[in-house]
């Protein structure tokens, strides 16, 4: 699973559960931050688990380049690619045709020129995704706003931005300091401006939340950023125990998913060496 930060009014709304009829478009994520209705957001990387997921009540997916780390391996999500992007991103759009699905740019997309930049757009949102993720603020506020001026609907994402970690010194929650602090409400207030339909906050201290949401009328999601956001996102493969030992202080599990997935494959394995499976029944005559 991804490292995470290991530092530091519950609302509800009515049960509606999303078919294409209901599923959310871009401009009701500021409407559910205007009715107060927390908005709920999980990571997703492949068809099946689209498929899955596109029968569930949560408001929207997020195709993170954190899929780098839990599909592929690698040691960050540096290592996410456009390519790579574009091809979870098409698979998820298969498998979820009623869900709003944000498409993260990966690392350095935004820092190669904007003709890179937007050819990255392109891809991204030729896979059929709704909106794209950034990850920063500083030397591309322009830039984001040209995206926006394209028409295409970007989230902001500020905090403990993991494209960034060898700059932050690892995995530390960020805006612990006043400068810190200062400089990333400044950035929320930017992309605001820039025109984000919403802006995602990771690892920052909950004041720190609590203070960017109350101050934009965009909605905040966060993860480790405490429960005054107007929403929660989490990896799907982490809030699921996928890896029981990934437990920062943010993360709550959901399902003992490794336990599960083991204990399916070890009775499969068993029923095989012992002759139970297949049953006649289970079996063509
Ligand atoms: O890539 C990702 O998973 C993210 C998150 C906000 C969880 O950006």
């Amino acid at each position: 699973m991804r490292a995470f930060c290991t530092a530091s009014g519950s609302r509800s709304r009515p049960h509606a559960p999303h078919t294409r009829e209901n599923a959310l478009n871009t401009l009701d994520f500021a409407r559910r931050k205007a009715a107060r209705e927390p908005i709920s957001m999980v990571t997703c990387y492949d068809f099946w688990s689209a498929e899955v997921l596109n029968r569930t009540d949560v408001d929207c997916l997020l195709v993170g380049d954190s899929l780098a780390m839990v599909m592929h391996g690698f040691d960050s999500t540096v290592q996410a690619t456009v390519e790579m992007m574009a091809l979870h991103a098409a698979a998820v759009r298969r498998g979820a045709p009623d869900k709003y699905i944000v498409g993260d740019m990966p690392f350095l997309s935004m820092r190669k020129g904007r003709g890179f930049a937007m050819d990255s757009v392109q891809a991204l949102m030729q896979t059929g995704v709704n909106a794209i993720k950034v990850e920063g603020e500083a030397g591309q506020a322009e830039l984001t706003a040209h995206i926006v001026e394209s028409g295409v609907p970007v989230m902001g994402h500020l905090g403990l931005t993991p494209q960034s970690v060898q700059a932050f010194g690892g995995h530390k929650v960020q805006g612990r300091n006043e400068g810190q602090a200062g400089r990333i409400l400044d950035s929320a207030r930017k992309l605001e401006a820039a025109g984000c339909f919403a802006l995602v906050l990771e690892c920052v201290p909950r004041q720190l939340a609590r203070r960017i949401t109350e101050e934009l009328s965009i909605p905040t999601i966060g993860i480790g950023a405490g429960p005054d956001t107007d929403g929660q996102v989490l990896v799907l493969q982490d809030m699921l125990g996928m890896n029981p030992d990934f437990k920062p202080r943010f993360l709550r599990h959901y399902a003992d998913g490794r336990g599960l997935i083991r204990s399916a494959v070890d009775r499969f394995a068993e029923d095989t060496r012992s002759g139970a499976f297949p049953a006649i029944a289970e079996s063509y005559g």
